[in-house]
């Protein structure tokens, strides 16, 4: 009869262990029971990077990086990508079911009424250098906001935690765009509550001197659908941040501040950026085969491929290919695009690629995008925090709920010198 359980033998002491499984997994706490002698620590297991740890349960984001699946809550990404809208999304992610028509309207209410900032905030934007790059702006501002809101670190009232939590998801729009007009020395631009999440995004972004901001219906639809791709992905750096520090219960713009840290970095949110710079080093068709060759030389990454989870084509870049021929027809075609169509095709039949199960990911596509839509290079990381933010404090959300969850301290193989007596400067 079989059963569900894991039996292990410690072949320096002959003894045999059982360990339950449960959902293909043993509790790395069951190895501690495995010792040599009695005053033994016990076993630990040794995983850098987690590549095969789960830090958590969670009921938030399915992934299959195998097949290529991605489904919040359920529902297929490619669903929501055609169907809902970003708002929907950000609810269905937070509280775990659709809304209904009268909670989606007071969920959208409620987001588009916490938009404005504290003047202050301007104040504070307007110190940084007049070349900040807009996701260390995006990142202080977001830690800042903590001061703002003395209630904050109340995370046990879930009242509470709603509040910070709509303040958040309207705010980092703005936020976002305030760091952008200050990197271009334009005066900042209030939000408009009568456009949708992203319409207004781009008013604050892109208004002048007009009276009224008209968004252009296909791009604040393509950059809803770009939102609703980046919305969560279940444990990845940034999100394994916020539910670290958020662990420790201090407030969510502090753990989120440590979040948007995470996803800033090249090997994560600020890959599309070197996606772009990496295609205009490239330059063109031409030049593929050496650049190509560099790659498999290990003297540099093909930028936008390539995933620690997504073993096959990354669903959202599939739908973001899509995305990129409806927004090529209003701003025109992105001359980058031949270049990443010729690279995808040529890095798809190279055995390095192959063996090694490399596709494109997320941001191979995204960042030509978001150039052709006028969004500057140094923008993409904050566009990706934009949409991350519901994820990120969904995750934050439950992980606070868990009853098994504590503040999050791994352990070490400690591999340094042993015991040692000081020895005095003039003696070394
Ligand atoms: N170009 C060339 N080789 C690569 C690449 C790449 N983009 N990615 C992985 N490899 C090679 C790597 O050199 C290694 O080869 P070998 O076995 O010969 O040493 C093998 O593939 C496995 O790589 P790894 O670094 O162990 O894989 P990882 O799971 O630690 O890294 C990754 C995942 C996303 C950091 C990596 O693929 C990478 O650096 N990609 C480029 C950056 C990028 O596009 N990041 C965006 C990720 S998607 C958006 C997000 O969720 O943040």
């Amino acid at each position: 009869m079989p059963k569900d359980t894991l039996t292990v033998k410690d072949n320096r002491t002959g003894k045999e262990y059982e360990i339950p499984i449960w959902e293909n997994t043993i509790k790395a706490l069951d190895l501690r029971q495995i010792k040599v002698t009695d005053d033994d620590f016990g076993m630990m297991s040794y995983d850098p990077a987690f590549t095969n740890t789960a830090s958590t349960k969670s009921a938030i984001t399915y992934l299959d990086g195998e097949r290529g699946v991605l489904r919040y809550r359920g529902y297929p990404i490619e669903q929501l990508a055609e169907k809902s809208d970003y708002l929907e999304v950000a609810y269905l992610i937070l509280f775990g079911e659709l809304p209904t028509k009268e909670q989606f309207e007071s969920w959208r209410y409620d987001i588009t009424h916490h938009t404005i900032m504290h003047e202050n905030i301007k104040d504070f934007i307007h110190a940084f250098r007049y070349d900040a790059h807009p996701m260390g702006m995006f990142i202080s501002t977001v830690a800042a906001l903590s001061t703002f809101y003395p209630e904050a670190p109340n995370i046990h009232d879930p009242n509470n935690r709603l509040i910070q939590i709509q303040r958040l998801i309207a705010k980092v729009p703005t936020i976002a765009a305030f760091s952008y007009r200050h990197s271009r020395g334009l005066p900042y631009m209030y939000p408009d509550n009568d456009l949708s999440y992203t319409g207004n995004f781009l008013n604050m972004m892109f208004k002048m001197t007009e009276l009224k901001y008209e968004p252009n219906p296909a791009l604040e639809r393509a950059l809803d659908v770009l939102f609703i791709l980046h919305a969560d992905h279940e444990q990845n750096c940034g999100t394994n941040a916020m539910r670290s520090i958020g662990s420790s219960h201090v407030d969510p713009y502090s753990a989120m501040a440590g979040a948007a840290a995470g996803l800033y970095g090249p090997l994560h949110g600020g890959a599309n950026e070197a996606v772009l710079r990496m295609l205009r080093a490239i330059g063109s068709v031409e030049n593929i085969p050496d650049f190509i060759q560099s790659v498999k030389n290990g003297d540099r990454r093909l930028m936008g491929f390539g995933h620690r989870v997504y073993k096959n084509y990354d669903p959202r870049a599939s739908i973001i290919k899509k995305t990129a021929e409806e927004v090529f027809e209003v701003t025109g075609r992105n001359p980058l695009l031949d270049i990443a169509l010729e690279l995808e095709k040529i890095a798809l039949n190279e055995d390095y690629f192959i063996e090694r199960k490399l596709y494109p990911n997320v941001d191979f596509y995204s960042g030509i995008i978001y150039e052709a839509m006028g969004l500057p290079a140094t923008m993409f990381p904050v566009l990706f925090a934009i949409p991350r933010t519901v994820g990120w404090l969904a995750q934050w959300q439950e992980m606070l709920g868990d009853s098994e969850q504590k503040i999050a301290r791994p352990r070490q193989v400690y591999i340094g010198p042993e015991k040692r007596d000081y020895v005095a400067i003039t003696k070394r």
